[in-house]
């Protein structure tokens, strides 16, 4: 029985492969399930599965053209497999059969089904679909062992019953459902805290404009924030990643509002904070701006200059005293001293639920990979983490913060 947090794939952009076999017959069912979980969904087929399905149907239930060969002979156009593999946060391939699973194993591609696979940058899943001793044969379980052995490769394993041939065994494809309730785990993990929340966090600097070359930034590279995003959105949440310009990109299955200036940034949270249960503020917005900035490039003098700058609004105050009922608030500081003590007191002053503190050092802080925070809580908790790889720090926040406020 499918278990579905409704819709537990919304805007997720899956890719399906079919391949050659009678079980592409149950495909279109599969493209309705993932579209009613609200997945947008691009079909690719080997020439040997539109004997079994049609592109028609294919492209009705996707509502979208179905993609085949390399080149569409009509349109005179080429059917791009980098650009489709780029644009899936999932690829099923379902059916797979031997052939193409030998092929993805091998390195082979002579189709654009396999090219899409090599340049896919998202999790693979396969549904086997083969008669009972072409799939119990040693060379396509040398062949499935190798796929599994990938990362972010699963296999979605078939089931006994019987075959097109006529023989009962291990061979059918998974159904339907099946293959869409992996996706829908796999996206919203079962009993997490985050899924089906809608999450807003800022990262990285702000850029205040002089003129039209010059600004004033800080270097925050936006990585904590980021990786912030990436455990939330794994985890199961919807999350608003409203990023300062850095040269780092977030992931694309993060939905991602690049912005330039702090009142840039205002604007982007107060667009999507009413849609949201919490908000991790991990931007470091600058606190001021140039009082005016110039339409052209301020040419050099022999004379002083001085710049006249102005009070930026603080974000997270403001988000923090306008909440809707219920939403939780988490600030950052980075510090160069007395990281606790004006840590505390900016959970207080900006009454945030949480504030994850870090000072600066060699290992933590500004465009470092690594990273040491110490969590605090509203109600007096306290967390310190050891130095970690930013991804795992972000990891450690998300449990902590999971620990005090969801438990
Ligand atoms: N912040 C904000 N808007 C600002 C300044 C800061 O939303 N104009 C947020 C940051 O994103 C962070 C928190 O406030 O979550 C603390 O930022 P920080 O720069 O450490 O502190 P400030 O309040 O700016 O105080 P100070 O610079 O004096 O340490």
């Amino acid at each position: 029985m499918l278990q579905l947090q409704k819709p537990a794939l919304k805007g997720r952009n899956i890719l399906l492969g079919i391949s050659g076999g009678i079980a592409a017959y149950k495909t279109p069912h599969l493209v309705r399930l993932l579209k009613a979980q609200g997945a947008n969904v691009r079909v690719i087929t080997t020439e040997m599965a539109l004997r079994f399905v049609t592109a028609e149907t294919l492209s009705v239930v996707s509502e979208n053209p179905v993609l085949s060969p390399f080149f569409d002979p009509e349109a005179k156009t080429w059917n791009n497999h980098v650009e489709l593999g780029l644009w899936a946060d999932a690829f099923i391939i379902a059916p797979c059969g031997a052939n193409t699973l030998a092929k993805l194993v091998n390195g082979q591609c002579d189709n654009l089904l396999t090219t899409a696979y090599f340049s896919a940058r998202c999790p693979v899943w396969i549904a086997p679909a083969m008669d009972l001793d072409m799939y119990t044969h040693a060379s396509v379980q040398a062949n499935l062992l190798a796929f599994a052995e990938q990362d972010h490769q699963s296999i979605i394993e078939p089931n006994e019953g019987p075959l097109a041939s006529g023989l009962i065994g291990k061979g059918r494809m998974a159904e339907p459902e099946e293959i869409t309730q992996a996706l829908v785990d796999h996206f919203c993990p079962p009993n997490s805290a985050w899924a089906g929340k809608t999450v807003m966090i800022t990262a990285g600097p702000t850029h205040e404009a002089i003129d039209p070359v010059r600004f004033i930034g800080n270097r925050s590279s936006g990585r904590m924030g980021i990786e912030l995003a990436k455990v939330l959105a794994q985890q199961g949440a919807s999350v608003h990643l409203v990023l300062g310009p850095t040269h780092l990109e977030a992931p694309h299955w993060i939905q991602t509002h690049r912005v330039e200036s702090a009142a840039d940034m205002h604007a982007a949270c107060l667009k999507y904070q009413s849609e949201c249960d919490w908000i991790f503020m991990a931007a470091a917005v600058a606190d001021y701006r140039p009082s005016q900035t110039a339409n052209q490039k301020i040419k050099k003098s022999e004379k002083d200059w001085t710049l006249e700058l102005i009070p930026n609004a603080d974000i997270l105050s403001n988000l923090s005293s306008n909440r809707p009922a219920g939403q939780r608030v988490v600030g950052f500081a980075l510090e160069t001293q007395e990281a606790e003590s004006y840590g505390k007191s900016k959970l207080q002053t900006k009454g945030l639920d949480a504030i994850v503190i870090n000072e600066t050092g060699p290992h933590s802080g500004f465009g470092t990979e690594t990273n040491q925070v110490l969590i605090l809580g509203a109600e007096g908790q306290r967390y310190e983490t050891k130095t970690e790889e930013k991804s795992r720090i972000a990891q450690t926040i998300i449990d902590t913060l999971e620990e005090w406020f969801t438990a």
